[in-house]
């Protein structure tokens, strides 16, 4: 009796897997260009896309020696808590963090130029490379930055 009763949950139990499983294999739409084109848009760079320069990472090295070498120090920035903070974010999150939240005796003190400059000195920091561009105080183009995964290279 038992034993009958265990064969009916079975069945029960696969048919139900099998009755869930079925609609997801009947979805062939989810690798489409166009559902990969809203995941990804094209207007979305990384960080490794060459997004300041290497003037304005130098102008940025000045920016943080006067205003943030006081409590951090450059290779701060590059380990565990930084990725936890900033890994896989859009620049505008760093951007804005730098410019509303620091220095954290003088918060939003910096100008938005200088932000930047200091953004772009981190990226340096962060082994990304430089390009011809450089880095704008527009959140609404940082946002379309991605902050990506920081290649092995030498420490600051
Ligand atoms: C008076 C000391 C002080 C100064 C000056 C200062 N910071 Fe900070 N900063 C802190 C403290 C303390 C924290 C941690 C705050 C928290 O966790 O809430 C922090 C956190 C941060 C973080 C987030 C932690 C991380 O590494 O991801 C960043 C980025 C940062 N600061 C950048 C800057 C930059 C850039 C400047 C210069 C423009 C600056 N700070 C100036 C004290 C300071």
């Amino acid at each position: 009796m038992r034993i009958t009763g265990w064969t009916i949950a079975l069945t029960a139990c696969i048919m139900g897997t099998f009755a869930g499983v079925a609609p997801a294999q009947q979805s062939p739409t989810a690798t489409t260009p166009a559902a990969n084109a809203t995941v990804q848009p094209d207007s979305l760079r990384s960080t490794q896309a060459g997004v300041y320069t290497e003037a304005q990472a130098k102008r940025g090295a000045q920016t943080y020696a006067g205003f943030c070498l006081s409590c951090h120090t450059p290779t701060s920035h590059i380990g565990t808590l930084f990725n936890q903070n900033w890994l896989s974010h859009p620049l505008s999150d760093l951007y804005l963090y730098v410019s509303q939240q620091m220095p954290q005796d003088n918060p939003g003190s910096l100008d938005p130029n200088d932000a930047a400059d200091v953004v772009a000195y981190m990226l340096k920091i962060y082994s990304m490379p430089a390009g011809t561009q450089e880095l704008a105080p527009d959140t609404v183009a940082l946002k379309k930055i991605l902050i990506d995964t920081r290649p092995k290279g030498p420490t600051p």
